[in-house]
């Protein structure tokens, strides 16, 4: 049902437009202590259209200020131009002109979607006020292939090559197109990746990010993209080596690396110029399941990049930001619940007198010793009245992380598939997991990022029971709660 408010499911701590629709983040940067958030907005109402530029910008990546939109739709008598996904680049040479070297424009590089046309074409629009406002270039589009669908350019600046890189989705081809440029107006074809991995839906925002291998000095290059699969989104990363004209995957042909096991991570990307280098990267929570008023969508929190050699071969590690992490104590009450290494022997606990609140915004963080158990984890938003819950836990036996709202409505019947696993292995028989409950959002990180599962969960505003939960023997080694204060 639309138009009915829905506070219950307001996040605390992840984003979400004031109101009207949400959905991909476009142009991350930073600049002067501020981290920009631009996202794909429909201004006007709560559904997808009007695409244009929401804006906002945060100091800690939790509080955000709301600001105007930056760049509207474009109407003129025969042609809509709707503004989709992108990025923004702080030009610091000036290499576009737009602005000088002491004064830098940021250059907005974007998808402009004319569906009158049938047309996607990517366009370039220039702000000279850090970020507020933009002009759109005179001389667009930059490039046309003259193609439905080709869009969500990404664009960064390659050092060695001394030019801008962009990647851009040839959708229906499963391809991403890699253009190069000196001066972000002229763009030359460098080369072509893929089709690559999951095919069986189009290929949507792809972006390429270096990113240093942990303990070392060495540094691989990051191809994400956004796709589907018959579970709901799909995101998946390929790891390689890229020259400044193409992208090789070391991994070509073997299987398909999931970033986020759940049924709603989409269209992330990282943040621009972010400060000591670190890779931050920020998806969209798709909120289809259940209408939310007077906002719909939200972001995931945003997860820090890392590269790990493990057994298996490299794999990206994403933990939520530290950036957040120390913040956390500003926004939430922290405490450590329950006595350390407690022993749980086939059973469950409440942890609801534990709390400073009860309500359904709240991160954890625990250890399990593994011992003998065959399953431990959490009870979340049980509804005191009737079974409804989701369990968050890890799985011993067949050895993986797992979400299952299927005892519950509060995931909402329809879904497609309510048990969502991540394979994972445990650490010297230890499981660290972190859980990320927002009101109608969670994610859960296993060992530290090794696996992420982001979901939606809509409970009932009464169902707020918390347990933890261990079947068969095993150890908690500690458990900490960041619970967040109701009001402001
Ligand atoms: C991904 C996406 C992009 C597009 C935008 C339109 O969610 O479909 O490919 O640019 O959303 O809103």
């Amino acid at each position: 049902k639309k138009d009915i408010p829905t506070p219950q499911w307001r996040p605390r701590y992840h984003f979400t437009p004031e109101k009207n629709w949400m959905n991909d983040p476009s142009g991350l940067f930073y600049l002067n202590g501020e981290y920009h958030l631009y996202y794909q907005h429909n201004p006007l109402e709560n559904v997808w259209g009007h695409m244009s530029w929401g804006h906002a910008v945060s100091r800690d990546l939790i509080g955000w200020k709301h600001l105007q939109v930056a760049i509207p739709e474009i109407e003129t008598k025969d042609t809509t131009t709707w503004i989709f996904s992108g990025s923004a680049v702080i030009d610091k040479n000036n290499t576009s002109g737009f602005g000088t070297k002491k004064d830098p424009a940021i250059v907005a590089i974007f998808t402009a979607n004319q569906p009158k046309q049938k047309k996607e074409s990517q366009y370039i629009a220039y702000s000279n006020d850090g970020g507020l406002s933009y002009t759109q270039y005179q001389g667009n589009p930059v490039i046309d292939i003259n193609k439905k669908d080709f869009r969500d350019p990404a664009v960064f600046w390659h050092d060695d090559t001394k030019q801008w890189v962009m990647t851009v989705a040839m959708v229906d081809e499963h391809q991403v197109r890699i253009y190069g440029s000196k001066d972000l107006k002229k763009w030359d074809v460098l080369s072509d990746f893929g089709p690559a991995g999951y095919t069986r839906y189009g290929w949507e925002c792809p972006s390429l990010l270096p990113i240093n291998v942990e303990g070392g000095s060495k540094v691989k290059w990051v191809m994400l993209v956004s796709s589907g699969s018959e579970r709901g989104p799909l995101m998946q990363y390929f790891i390689g080596d890229f020259d400044g004209i193409s992208f090789k995957d070391d991994n070509e042909g073997k299987k398909v690396r999931v970033l986020n096991y759940g049924d709603a991570y989409y269209a992330a990307i990282e943040w621009r110029d972010a400060p000591q280098n670190k890779k931050i990267l920020l998806g969209w929570l798709q909120n289809g399941a259940r209408e939310t008023f007077p906002w719909k969508g939200q972001m995931s929190i945003p997860h820090d990049l890392s590269l790990k050699a493990i057994e298996d071969g490299l794999v990206l590690i994403q933990s939520p930001s530290s950036v957040v992490a120390k913040v956390l104590s500003g926004y939430a009450l922290e405490k450590s619940l329950l006595e350390k290494n407690l022993v749980i022997n086939d059973t469950r606990i409440n942890l609801n007198k534990e709390r400073p609140f009860t309500g359904n915004s709240y991160w954890l963080e625990a250890e399990f010793n593994l011992g003998d158990a065959k399953k431990v984890g959490f009870n979340l938003v049980e509804n005191p009245d009737v079974t409804k819950n989701v369990m968050v836990g890890y799985d011993a036996v067949n050895q993986r992380l797992y979400i299952d709202g299927s005892t519950g409505e509060v995931n909402n019947k329809s879904r497609r598939n309510q048990m969502l696993l991540a394979p994972m292995k445990p650490i010297n028989g230890v499981i660290k997991l972190q859980v990320l409950v927002d009101n109608s959002s969670l994610e859960v990180f296993g060992n530290g990022g090794e696996k992420v599962i982001s979901t939606m969960i809509y409970p009932d505003a009464n169902a707020t029971n918390l347990s933890v939960f261990a079947e068969g023997k095993g150890v908690l080694k500690y458990l900490k709660i960041w619970d967040f204060k109701q009001g402001k």
